[in-house]
């Protein structure tokens, strides 16, 4: 019985030098780490707690040699029996106990289920793997609503990860970051990063930064909002106020914030127009309408009518009957245009509508050539702005405004899961959203 205690405990020691040499050498070298799946920070834990454990064993091992070879032989066997072996059963049933929750916890953590295009359309669950360590003023977010934007539908096609109107929850922090903490809530929209010190980044115009990371450019391709985490520079997240909700927040990420920019400098005695009633378009209402303007809808058909005015538009035309529009009513001539439809529109019936020194901002993403009457351009002075997303600086005004205005996106939600997104995407692309589709996490 002595000696069976004695084999045990020596049994046991061999084992927790097997643990030893598996967390010093295996686990924390990279290899080791990318096949465990572990961080950096639990294997320098593991390192700490093996070299204890060396020490440990080192002892144990020792004086059971002793003790066996020895004429103490009796006493160490009691040792062993009344002292050591329950201790050891302990340590290594707690050992095991704790390297098993951690590896769970940290098995999660290093991995984000991440939603991709590809070649064929179709979109695909697959995993991110997270750094060990955030470095400088990068911050891990946990995604909890995203909008779903037309330009996500250019990249359906592409190996990337999709989404650009993310809100969620700071879960990680890199040492270098200043302004938000654990817990905050935050979005982010078509820009993640710029390089600081051009001149159009020092004139608060990032978002034309020649080395900016942009959705679908040069911004990670890992990252994205279809996604349960994403980690990005906290210089491009925005904390969310507390009036509007995550789902509310989300398409203002992107959508939001590209027809506020469109909007910029408007007046209140400005007759502003809005051609194409959907994401951006119906956001674009609600924000002129609460900046005073008189708002004219300019929808393909006339079915957004009723919704449109309930929006807070003043006049509706469905663009069909656009050449009527202007003989009826001149007080109606537009002194902006924001184009949003997802195709350009026909120019020529637009011309009539516009006001003498108004601009037309085409804000839709489209391939082919601007082509357009030339001649209401000299005779009437109007402008044509092209315009991308937002700098930081409005995006945040714009957050402001919309929390203070409230201003409520319309969004239809879908589960952030392949099917629900799958079902988001088609119907957008068939233009059955109304106005916005936003995922949220199943
Ligand atoms: N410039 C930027 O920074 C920026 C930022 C974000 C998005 N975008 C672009 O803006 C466009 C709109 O995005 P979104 O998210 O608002 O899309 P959306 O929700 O699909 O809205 C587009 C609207 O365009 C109209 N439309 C649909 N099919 C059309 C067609 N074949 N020809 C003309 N009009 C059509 C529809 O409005 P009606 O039924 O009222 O006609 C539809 O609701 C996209 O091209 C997107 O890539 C640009
Ligand atoms: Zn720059
Ligand atoms: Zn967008």
């Amino acid at each position: 019985m002595a000696n069976l205690a004695a084999f045990a405990t020596a049994l046991l020691a061999i084992l927790h030098i097997y643990i030893m040499v598996l967390e010093m050498f295996l686990w924390t070298t990279p290899r080791g780490r990318r096949a465990f799946r572990l961080s950096q920070e639990f294997a320098q834990q593991t390192k700490v707690l093996a070299a204890n454990q060396g020490l440990y064993n080192g002892f144990l091992a020792a004086g059971l040699t002793w003790g066996l070879l020895h004429p103490v032989h009796e006493f160490a066997v009691k040792f062993s029996c009344s002292s050591v072996l329950p201790l050891s059963l302990l340590a290594c049933t707690g050992c095991w106990a704790g390297i098993t929750i951690h590896l769970d916890t940290i098995k999660t953590m290093d991995m984000a289920s991440v939603f991709k295009g590809s070649g064929d359309g179709k979109l695909v669950q697959s995993t991110t793997s997270k750094p060990d360590k955030l470095t400088g003023d990068q911050v891990l977010v946990k995604v909890t609503a995203s909008g779903v934007c037309g330009t996500d539908l250019h990249y359906r096609n592409n190996d990337m990860v999709l989404g650009h109107e993310g809100v969620g929850i700071v879960e990680a922090l890199g040492p270098n970051v200043k302004h938000l903490n654990k817990g905050d809530r935050v979005g982010w929209g078509y820009q993640t990063d710029s390089c600081g010190h051009c001149l159009e980044c020092l004139d608060s115009a990032e978002i034309y930064c020649k080395e900016r990371s942009i959705y679908g450019g040069n911004a990670s391709l890992d990252q994205g909002s279809f996604a349960t985490h994403a980690i990005w520079r906290a210089a491009f997240l925005h904390q969310i106020p507390e009036a509007l909700s995550d789902e509310q927040a989300a398409p203002l990420q992107c959508g939001g914030a590209t027809v506020y920019t469109a909007l910029q400098g408007v007046k209140p005695t400005d007759t502003i127009g809005i051609m194409g009633v959907g994401g951006l378009g119906h956001l674009a209402i609600l924000f002129a309408a609460k900046m005073g303007c008189r708002v004219v809808a300019l929808s393909g058909s006339d079915r957004k009518r009723d919704e449109a005015m309930a929006l807070g538009a003043h006049r509706f035309v469905a663009v069909k009957h656009v050449a009527d529009a202007q003989i009826d009513d001149d007080t109606c001539l537009l002194n902006r245009l924001l184009v949003t439809t997802s195709a350009q529109p026909e120019w020529e019936g637009i011309m009539p509508l516009m006001a003498p020194r108004s601009r037309i901002y085409p804000l839709s993403a489209s391939s082919g050539n601007l082509e357009m009457p030339y001649m209401p351009l000299l005779l009437k002075g109007i402008g044509v702005q092209g315009g991308l997303v937002a700098s930081r600086g409005v995006h945040r005004q714009m957050l402001q405004f919309a929390a203070s205005h409230d201003i409520k996106p319309v969004i239809e939600t879908f589960p952030m899961d392949e099917k629900g997104i799958t079902e988001a995407i088609d119907r957008l692309e068939r233009g059955q959203i109304h106005f916005r589709a936003v995922l949220v996490p199943v």
